[in-house]
């Protein structure tokens, strides 16, 4: 977003860790303590509650939009203001072309995030989304209250906090829709023709390590 007033805020339990990155004019770097979980699911599936509660209690004041993404990543060709849009949200790379029955949607009825076989227009990705303010207020507040239904229902969703925001971008339809060039995983997905630009892209990780411990 070269030519605009950026801030970029950090959440993590290591606020130490978060190295002094020299920034141009307009931006600037706010580092945002939260509680660490002891499972990836609770640390990815918490950012809902976090961006909510900073969202009334700040950011409403500081900025017009909010760009919620993932830290893992790397941003490696152009992302500018075009993405902004009150509600946006970001086709999963891995499902771009795949048809809606492949899709992993929540479907036990049991979960607030439950989307019916016959129901659900894209597979969003949970790693990049956004919108106004006050739209990414109420679609984080809405998730983390699914959430917790869910947690005293004894049951959590398949994909966390991603399947309860396809829930949500379900009945709340997004007014913007980023192409995968805007979510890529190289080490997953190799580069196909389709793709002009690879602008968002994960960093390479071992998954087993992180996650299955
Ligand atoms: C995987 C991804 C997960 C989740 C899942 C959905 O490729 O690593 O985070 O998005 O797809 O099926
Ligand atoms: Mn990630």
């Amino acid at each position: 977003m070269v030519g605009h007033k950026v801030n970029y805020y950090v959440y993590t339990d290591r606020p130490a860790d978060v190295p002094a990155v020299p920034l141009r004019e307009g931006r600037k770097l706010v580092v945002l303590e939260v509680q660490n979980y002891a499972r990836w699911q609770d640390v990815s599936m918490h950012r809902m509650e976090m961006i909510s509660y900073f969202a009334q209690q700040r950011f409403h004041r500081e900025v017009d939009y909010l760009v919620c993404a993932d830290v893992d990543m790397k941003f490696s060709d152009h992302v500018g203001v075009e993405i902004l849009s009150p509600l946006f949200g970001t086709l999963h790379p891995g499902f771009y072309g795949a048809e809606r029955r492949s899709f992993t949607y929540e479907r036990r009825p049991l979960s607030q995030a439950y989307i019916p076989p016959d129901e659900g227009d894209f597979y969003y990705m949970g790693a990049f989304f956004g919108g106004t303010v006050n739209e990414v207020y109420k679609l984080t507040k809405e998730c983390h209250q699914a959430m917790m239904m869910d947690k005293r229902n004894n049951i959590e969703a398949v994909w966390h906090d991603e399947s309860h925001l396809n829930k949500y971008l379900l009945y709340h339809k997004p007014t913007k829709v980023l192409s995968p060039e805007y979510m890529w995983d190289e080490q997953l997905l190799g580069r196909p023709a389709i793709l002009q630009k690879l602008r968002y892209v994960a960093v390479p990780k071992n998954h087993d390590e992180i996650r299955n411990r």
